[in-house]
């Protein structure tokens, strides 16, 4: 018989592939998957960037939390990919871990500032120096992501199918 296979829980830097692999291991496990940035907007009615706009950075990350929690509860198999800066908060690195295995797709800012050069969908990169931002951020935010992942991969110059297989061999 099969051997139950955990659930892929995607995290890392804004930029890393995280939804374009998701969608893949979806298809690949046969298993939903569930983007938490796409279930706050679906629940919101709002982009992400008219939720930060409107009401706050402080606001997201508390419906971040409270989705986290949900998610835990539910029994069905998925792949999960969160948001950038979800495992900055302890909490939700507990929470990530109890939703399965916790994969951190590391990239170099410069692949961020190449892939996401004019893209206005991310608040935190609308600035004069979006580089310099990205650089930041990823250094202050490394040791959270390191702390709560079970695996890591450096996905700068991997192909999406090479991240999921890679992935696959990791949850079952
Ligand atoms: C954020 C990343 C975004 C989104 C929000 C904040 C972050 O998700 O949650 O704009 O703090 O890094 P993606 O990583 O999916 O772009």
């Amino acid at each position: 018989m099969k051997q139950k296979e955990k659930n892929p829980v995607l995290t890392g830097f804004m930029g890393s592939g995280k939804t374009t692999v998701g969608i893949r291991l979806s298809y690949r496990l046969r298993r939903p998957v569930e983007d938490t940035d796409r279930l706050i907007e679906r629940r919101e009615g709002l982009r992400i960037s008219e939720i930060f706009a409107e009401k706050g950075e402080a606001y997201f990350r508390e419906r971040e939390t409270e989705l986290l929690r949900e998610l835990g509860a539910r029994k069905y198999p998925c792949v999960y990919s969160v948001g950038g800066g979800t495992p900055v908060n302890p909490e939700n690195r507990a929470l990530l871990k109890g939703l399965g295995t916790v994969v951190y797709l590391r990239v170099r800012p410069e692949t961020v500032y190449e892939r996401l050069r004019g893209d206005t969908t991310r608040p935190l990169l609308q600035c004069d120096n979006p580089l310099e931002r990205i650089r930041g951020l990823i250094e202050s935010r490394r040791e959270a992501y390191e702390a709560c992942a079970d695996v890591i991969l450096d996905v700068d110059d991997m192909e999406i199918e090479e991240i999921s297989d890679r992935i696959i061999l990791y949850v079952r």
